[in-house]
């Protein structure tokens, strides 16, 4: 069974793109499924650091497809910048014709709605996403296949760009946006992004049936699920593995397996509920060991110990069969490490993760507290150099999450990574 999924586990930021451009080598296909240029996956291998925030992690591989689903949400500029930047044939990269576009006006809204909800922002990106999804969904949107039929974007354009201005002016007193610039703006997107889009899903349906594997990118992380995530502290999209179904257009019986992605601590970024956020020294030595400062916007991210009542529910919520844990030499050298095991919430204990962000920021995390490790785990490769209480740490997450290890990312580089178990049989 061909397509394994690589799902971020947490609130995002788990390190997705280093893992998934090295599981890349044995797969044919990397193709990612929601979200759009709100993600930023780092990959570091022998030809340079790439910071991707559309292009899916596969493409340091020269065999490597990748596909952009029906699922991720496109903004033109940054994805041509993407291409332009990484020198990108089109044979190297398909564009789902049915992926909707990013437009200006989106991300004009996404700045202008988060200014008005004040301070219960969301702390989204501001890159246009929800705004994006929200036209989706409302069927006003225009999918990447429209730039290459300028009769039938001559004919919807005018009238979604007539009741954007109405909004932008009389909702939030802002300027309009100029449909002739628009316009321009869509024609030049087309003649550069037409030999990239394509009818997906024959790409991916191809793969599968001859036998190739794929792997299924995820963007952000189960925490940030619209259906399953923090609400409403979350983004507009499906991270959980549902969406690499929708986003891509396959069936269940196409998988091989579901990895879930987790740091062995917790960051946030962004508004929201945090249980075992560290607003002390330990969540600062977390953040500047780690280096924990978004990808896409450079904001500081939120610190904290693993929680395996999030953990466990992401993996529940995912089905996972395999875990993958990142950053595990950030927590060389501490004496002790904690691991939340559950909750109180008004004075009861639960296992559960609660629905509700106000039962979730009243939730007080209760710790296990577990031996740290006294070597580095920094770069190593082999399963017998991970010093003992940093397997026991691992085996200790395991047991929460019901879930194996397979992977432990000792660094950002491909080959800092330790092997327990093979996710993609060779
Ligand atoms: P949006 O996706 O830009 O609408 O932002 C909604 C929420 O998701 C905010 O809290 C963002 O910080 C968070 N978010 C979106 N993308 C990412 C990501 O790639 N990593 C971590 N957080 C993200």
């Amino acid at each position: 069974m061909p397509a394994y999924a690589v799902i971020g586990g947490q609130w995002g930021d788990e390190g997705k793109g280093k893992i998934i451009d090295y599981l890349a080598r044995d797969a044919s296909v990397v193709a990612r499924y929601s979200g759009g240029n709100n993600a930023g996956h780092t990959v570091i291998n022998d030809a340079g650091t790439f910071k991707l925030h559309l292009v899916p992690s596969g493409i340091c591989w020269p065999h490597i497809t990748n596909i952009i689903g029906n699922g991720v949400v496109i903004d033109p500029d940054v994805l041509l910048g993407e291409i332009r930047e990484l020198n990108l044939d089109p044979d190297r990269l398909v564009v789902s014709d049915r992926a909707h576009l990013i437009m200006p006006y989106h991300i004009k809204l996404d700045l202008l709605e988060e200014e008005r909800r004040g301070s219960a922002a969301i702390g989204t990106t501001g890159r246009g996403v929800g705004p994006a999804y929200l036209d989706k969904v409302n069927r006003s949107g225009l999918r990447a296949g429209e730039l290459l039929d300028p009769e039938n974007l001559a004919l919807r354009l005018p009238d979604i760009v007539k009741f954007k201005n109405e909004v932008l002016t009389k909702i939030y007193g802002a300027d309009p946006v100029d449909v002739d610039d628009i316009f321009e703006a869509a024609s030049r997107w087309a003649s550069d992004l037409a030999p990239y889009i394509k009818p997906a899903e024959y790409f991916v349906a191809d793969a599968l049936e001859s036998g190739q594997n794929i792997i299924l990118e995820g963007a952000q992380g189960a925490l940030l699920d619209l259906d399953h995530g923090s609400y409403p502290y979350v983004t507009s999209s499906n991270p959980t593995v549902g969406g690499a179904l929708s986003g891509l257009g396959i069936g269940p019986r196409a998988f091989g397996g579901v990895a879930g992605v987790f740091k062995a601590y917790t960051t946030r970024v962004g508004a929201g509920p945090f249980p075992t956020e560290l607003d002390d020294e330990i969540g600062e030595k977390i953040r500047t060991i780690g280096k924990e400062f978004g990808t896409t916007t450079g904001r500081p991210r939120r610190c904290g110990w693993f929680d395996g009542v999030a953990g466990r529910y992401s993996a529940k919520v995912n089905g996972f069969d395999a875990l993958i844990i990142t950053k595990l030499d950030i927590l060389d050298g501490f004496d002790t490490v904690k691991v939340c095991v559950a909750y109180e919430i008004d004075g009861k204990r639960t296992e559960n993760f609660p629905i509700d962000s106000a039962l979730l920021s009243r939730s007080k995390p209760i710790y296990e507290e577990l031996p740290g490790w006294s070597g580095s785990t920094a770069g190593i490769t082999r399963p017998e150099d991970v010093p003992a209480n940093a397997m026991s740490y691992i085996r200790f997450i395991e047991d929460l999450l019901g879930v194996k290890a397979s992977i432990i990312s000792s660094g950002p580089r491909r080959e800092e990574t330790v092997v327990l178990d093979d996710i993609i049989p060779r």
